[in-house]
Formats: structure tokens, sequence, C-alpha cells
């Protein structure tokens, strides 16, 4: 964090001191976790049903933190004391953001996609300047402003991601981080189980279009009609983005390599390059776009950018990560998390690789965890998943869990579907059949919401480092 004396901090977040000296100086960063270096920081006490910051505190400053920053005073330990120590982190994460004038904000949102689009625009935008876009998934209350905090007077660009889970959320985030950048990919049904329906998901990601500045600019993904609709929602000059002719920011003749690869011609108002992603997917098409289009309001060269996007390393893990192993089975780790949008695009991907053009035909496996976060579609959703799955053609569809189980009978459903599928009970069951069942030249898909598919693929790494 920039420096900040403890009454600064104070008047930021509308605290009072305790045991605390006004003229102290915070000099290291903001963090709520011990284990995070806290030289000269500030930590945040969370008071937490398991766990409460504040029996931290002392630790804190043992450690090294200037202050702590908690909602009850703690005897001995230098502290701003708040209300409440979420808004608190963000009425600081503003104030700061208050003082850095020199720093472009971008914000990030959509149902699939942010983290691999931030990661994206990081690295294009560091050629540019100093950027802050830490690896990961910080998109809420608490991940935003401890993210935002991380930007100081040498920063040029703070790339956020900024998820909503229903009305209200991206004002909030905005609020803390007012974005002069916005970037909307698509709207999907991931979170409609809070939602309700996709319009309504539609009307709260367009929040961030509304927050922007009029001489800010809205990156829209033209390809999703819910995403191009919302033009008519912001003051800030519209780029659209996609496959289509009106695209002002567009990728033509697309193409994927063997290892699902997109390549394309990245044609924008002032000229136009070629590009080969290193990442692999049809749908990194449309979060490329996105980026590329983000380094042009940055005021990147078409040419510079197609560098960018073509020398792009992988940032977050767990996100469309292939790789072959010796004994010729390749892998495509996409497990960090699944919706059956994102997994219909994995599934394109897996279809992809298994007909490329440049080698053999190869036999598809998908494996298929429960997908969260459904509600009342929860059935549908899985069904939706298997029927996709069988039409992409899989050979091999392995159901991980009897949650996930109506991904199986919406694959059976479909009738000319010629493949196999399984159900297994959990994931070492999932490992052991994979064991039996996978042959040289397969091509595995691993897919599941948060962690319910992260055994099976760190098992099918552990063999590929075994008999790599
Ligand atoms: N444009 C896209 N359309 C559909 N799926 C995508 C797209 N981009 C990425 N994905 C897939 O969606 C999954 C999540 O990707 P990523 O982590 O980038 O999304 P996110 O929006 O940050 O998710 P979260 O809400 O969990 O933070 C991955 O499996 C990824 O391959
Ligand atoms: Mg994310």
């Amino acid at each position: 964090m920039i420096q900040m004396t403890l009454a600064e901090i104070a008047a930021a977040v509308g605290g009072t001191l305790s045991e605390a000296d006004p003229e102290t100086t915070v000099t290291g960063p903001v963090e709520y976790d011990t284990r995070r270096d806290l030289t000269g920081g500030l930590f945040v006490a969370f008071p937490g049903a398991n766990v409460d910051g504040h029996d931290f505190a002392a630790r804190a400053v043992a450690d090294g933190a200037a202050a702590v920053l908690g909602t009850r005073a703690v005897p001995g330990v230098p502290m701003v004391l708040v209300d409440d120590a979420l808004s608190a982190i963000g009425r600081l994460a503003r104030a700061v953001l208050d003082r850095l004038p020199q720093l472009t904000v971008i914000g990030i949102t959509g149902s699939s996609g942010k983290t691999s689009t931030k990661d994206m625009i990081g690295q294009l935008l560091s050629r540019l300047g100093p950027t802050v876009a830490p690896p990961g998934t910080f998109n809420n209350e608490l991940g935003l402003p401890h993210t935002a905090l991380m930007a100081d007077e040498q920063t040029r660009f703070l790339v956020l991601e900024m998820g909503a889970r229903g009305a209200g959320h991206l004002t909030y985030l905005c609020g803390i981080a007012p974005p002069k950048i916005g970037v909307v990919i698509n709207v999907g049904v991931a979170h409609i189980g809070e939602f309700g329906s996709q319009e309504k998901i539609a009307e709260a990601k367009g929040e961030l279009v509304e927050a922007l500045p009029a001489d800010g600019v809205a990156i829209l993904n033209a390809d999703d009609p819910l995403v191009a609709a919302m033009a008519s929602r912001t003051r800030a000059q519209v780029v659209a983005v996609g496959t289509s002719a009106e695209s002002s920011v567009r990728a033509d003749d697309v193409t994927l390599d063997g290892l699902g690869r997109p390549a394309y011609k990245l044609v924008w108002p002032e000229g136009e390059t070629a590009v080969t992603l290193t990442v692999a997917g049809a749908h990194q098409v449309g979060n490329s776009l996105a980026a590329a289009a983000v380094a042009r309001a940055a005021g990147m060269t078409v040419t510079e950018c197609g560098e960018g996007l073509s020398t792009l390393r992988a940032v977050s893990s767990r996100r469309m990560d292939v790789f072959n192993r010796a004994d010729d089975v390749t892998v495509i780790d996409d497990s960090y998390n699944a919706n059956p949008a994102s997994t219909a695009a994995a599934l394109r991907a897996l279809a992809a690789l298994g007909s490329a053009p440049d080698g053999p035909a190869r036999r598809t496996v998908a494996v298929l965890g429960y997908h969260a976060e459904l509600g009342e579609h929860e059935r549908s959703g899985h069904e939706e998943v298997g029927r996709i799955a069988a039409e992409s053609g899989v050979s091999l569809l392995v159901v991980v869990g009897d949650n996930a189980a109506p991904i199986r009978d919406g694959a059976t459903a479909v009738a000319r579907w010629g493949g196999d599928s399984v159900l297994v009970s959990d994931q070492d069951a999932a490992v052991a059949l994979l064991g039996e069942r996978l042959r040289p030249g397969d091509v595995v898909l691993v897919k599941g919401s948060r962690y319910r598919t992260w055994q099976v693929v760190d098992a099918l790494r552990a063999t590929a480092e075994a008999v790599a």
C-alpha cells in the first residue's frame, strides 16, 4: 500500500484509534492472513465463526505489522477500530485509489472467463507500464479491495476481476475501485440459482458499464446478445469485440491447432496482425479480443498486441491447461470451476483436440463432476452438459459423484451417441477407472465445480510425471 499514517487511515475508514500513535506510518501491505509478509503493514482482523482474526492481532504486530484494523480493541495492540472490517477495507482501497491519479482501473465481469481474461490483460498491459493483476480469483468485496491495495504511486494499470452474485454487487465493487475501462465477457448461467434468470444476470452485470465515466471505454462482446445490449446502458465509448463484421476489434479466419490453440487475424480500426494463442480453446478467442481492446484503449499498437497475445503464459492454474503425458495421453485440466457454458466450451476444445486436422483422430474422454450453484436448474443444467458431451461425440464419459448423475442421463438420452458412460461414486474411483481404461493417444478433459475433480487431474498429472 502507499504510505499512510494511522490517522489518515482512521479518517479514510471512519474509524478510531486504540493504543496507537496517529503518526505511525503504514509502509507495507494490507493483509488478513498472518502467513503473508506483514512487515510495516496493516493486518485486518475479521471476526469469524471459527477463526477470529483478533486472536492473531498481537502475533501480527510481533511479526512486523505496524497496526491492526479490527472491530474490537486488543490490549497492547495498536489498532484502528471500525464497526465493520469488510466495508472498511473497501473504503481504505477507495481512499488509496483516489490518491493515485496516474492509475487506470480496468474492471472485468462475465459469467465465465474473468480470470482468464484478467491474466491476458495483465500480461499485455505489463508491456506498457507497471501493472497490478495478481494470479487467481479475487473478485469479491474482500479480494477486490485487497488487490486494489497493492497499487502504489508507480502503478499504471490495476486489472480487477469483478464478480456478481446478485443485483448491486458490481455497483458496490465499482464504488471501491471506479473503472475507466470495463469489460463484459458473457452472460451465462453462472450463479443462476441465486439470480433466477439470465435477464437478471444481464441486468446485474451491466452495472459495470453503468459505472463507467463519459471518457471511459466499455468493451462488450458483440457475439453475446445480452452483452451487446448493454451498449445502451453506458455513457462511455463502446467498443464491440467479436468475430462478426460489425465488431471494431475482431478475429478473422480463426483456426485451431492440434492442441486446440486458436490462431486468427486480429483486425482493429488502425490495422491488423496475426495472432497465435498459446492457450487452448475456441472460447479464448473472445477473451483475447477483449484483452486486445483493453490494450488498444491503453495505447498499444496492433503489432505489439499481436506479439503479446502470441506469447501469453498460463498464470492462474487449472484453466484450460493442456499437457501431454509420456504415455501419449493428452490431458486438458479445466478443473478449476464449471458451469454449463464453460463446460460446453471445454467440450468443444476436447472435440477439437480429438479431431485435429494435422493428426490422426483420437479417442476423447470427458471426466465431469458436479456443477454447483445451478439452483432450480440443477437437474436440467447437468442433463444439458451430458447432452452436449454426447453431441460433441465423446468416446467415454466418466461422471464423478452421484450428485452429477443427471449428466449421464442427459448423455444417454442422445439416441445417436455411440459412446460409453460410467458413473463413479467419487474421485478415487474415477482415478482407478481411468487407470484401467486410458490408452495411448487418448485426450482427456477433466472438469467440475471447484475441487470436485481436482484429485482426478492431480492423479493424472502425477502419473504423467512418473512416466515422463
Ligand atoms: N469466454 C469463455 N466462455 C466460456 N467458458 C470460458 C470462457 N473463458 C474461460 N472459460 C472457462 O471457464 C472456466 C472458468 O474460467 P475463469 O476462471 O477464467 O472464469 P471466472 O469468470 O474467473 O470464474 P469464477 O467466477 O470462478 O472466478 C474455465 O474452465 C475456463 O476454461
Ligand atoms: Mg475468476
